[in-house]
């Protein structure tokens, strides 16, 4: 096993990474205040871990109340959170029963808000099951759900006690979730870490063949670049943490625009960071050989290079509703070359409107 520490004072945790960490009741227990726990998890997600965790947390003598919710980004809403809420109300679920979430970014998001706020906020474990999870969402402390108007609207920043990222359960993941993972390790080379940029494309086929020595390294790295920006810049206010949300204010716009569910998330990630660097292109930052490079890793990750093509029009529109617009402003995150990037409110129209024309797929 192996542990990268996340550095927040008063509310620092550790992320274990390990094989089969998912029965060691033990490893839970360390982080519960009671022995009272709430199992968040979903309809795919159930059937294949749910027992393992709630077997492992009842021989700790563990009470656990599972709570089974619908897979699928559709569903991270008001309304299965209002459900979640309920499960726990009726299971009488107190300030000090720990909320586990067991599975991928949407339980994971999902649960966290639940946890922010139900009794006004409560412990929480994250058991990450996807590869995006264990190496982006489950690290870090955003929750929230997303609003018909715009991904992620409506959350809150509450940190974990512990992240557990079981690396066994990458084995049942299907491969479309393998790839969506790697966009968000491929994006940490990008923004600031080249020499995991060069080693990933020396690792990349290992990667998708779901090599267990390549995938422990990739979330590791992943997890301690993660680890070292939100110890920087926790509630997102300096700028640094902004720069892991390279391609996402486009992969935002397609998920919305798309219907949320229709591309995954980290397909809409790929995608939107092919836009950013044709941006960052257009103002003479990078090189259209840089494009090629970052392009070819992604494709070689099974990813889109290519965005949907929802009109230039209704592209603007739809990142005007993202978080990081502010003053009416949209703040971009651009690239000055293979692991650096920066952000920026200053990007010409016409940089924007050619980027987003090159990069669209037309049926
Ligand atoms: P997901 O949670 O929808 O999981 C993908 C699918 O895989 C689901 O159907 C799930 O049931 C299934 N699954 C999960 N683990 C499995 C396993 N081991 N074996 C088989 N099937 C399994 O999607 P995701 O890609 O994990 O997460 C995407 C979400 O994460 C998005 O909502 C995104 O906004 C969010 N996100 C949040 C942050 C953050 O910092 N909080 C960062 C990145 C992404
Ligand atoms: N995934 C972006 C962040 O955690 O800030």
């Amino acid at each position: 096993m192996y542990t990268v520490h996340v550095a927040l004072t008063d509310r620092s945790y550790p992320i274990y990474i390990g094989e089969r960490l998912l029965a060691r009741g033990e490893l839970l227990m360390r982080h519960m205040p009671q022995k009272r726990a709430a199992l968040i998890t979903d309809t795919a997600v159930a059937p294949l871990y749910l027992d393992a965790v709630a077997n492992a947390l009842g021989s700790a003598g563990v009470s656990v109340t599972p709570v089974v919710i619908p897979c699928g980004e559709q569903h991270k809403d008001w309304h299965t959170l209002n459900a979640v809420f309920d499960a726990l109300l009726a299971n009488h679920c107190e300030r000090k029963t720990t909320l586990i979430a067991l599975g991928g970014g949407v339980i994971g998001d999902l649960t966290g808000f639940a946890a922010a706020t139900y009794m006004r906020g409560v412990p929480f474990i994250q058991l990450p099951t996807t590869l995006l999870a264990q190496v982006d969402s489950a690290v870090g402390g955003k929750t929230a759900i997303n609003h018909p108007r715009g991904k992620n609207m409506v959350g809150a920043f509450y940190q974990p006690l512990a992240v557990i990222a079981d690396t066994t359960t990458l084995g049942t993941l299907p491969t479309r979730e393998v790839g969506a993972g790697l966009a968000e390790v491929i994006k940490y080379g990008l923004i600031r870490d080249p020499a995991f940029f060069a080693w990933l494309e020396q690792n990349i086929d290992a990667l998708t063949a779901r090599d267990a020595g390549a995938l422990a390294y990739a979330i590791q790295r992943s997890c301690e670049n993660k680890a070292e920006v939100v110890a920087a810049d926790e509630h997102e206010e300096s700028g640094q943490r902004a720069l892991l949300n390279l391609g996402h204010t486009f992969g935002h716009a397609i998920e919305a625009g798309l219907g949320y569910g229709t591309w995954l998330h980290g397909e809409a990630v790929a995608a939107g960071i092919v836009i950013a660097a044709r941006v960052s292109h257009h103002m003479g930052l990078i090189s259209a050989a840089d494009i090629a490079r970052i392009a070819a890793l992604l494709e070689r990750a099974r990813l889109p290079v290519t965005a949907p093509d929802l009109g230039v029009e209704r592209y603007l529109q739809l990142m005007g509703i993202d978080k990081k617009v502010e003053g009416g402003r949209i703040h971009f995150i651009l690239l000055r070359g293979i692991g650096s990037a920066f952000l920026t409110a200053d990007v010409p129209q016409r940089a924007l409107t050619a980027a987003l024309a090159a990069s669209v797929k037309r049926d």
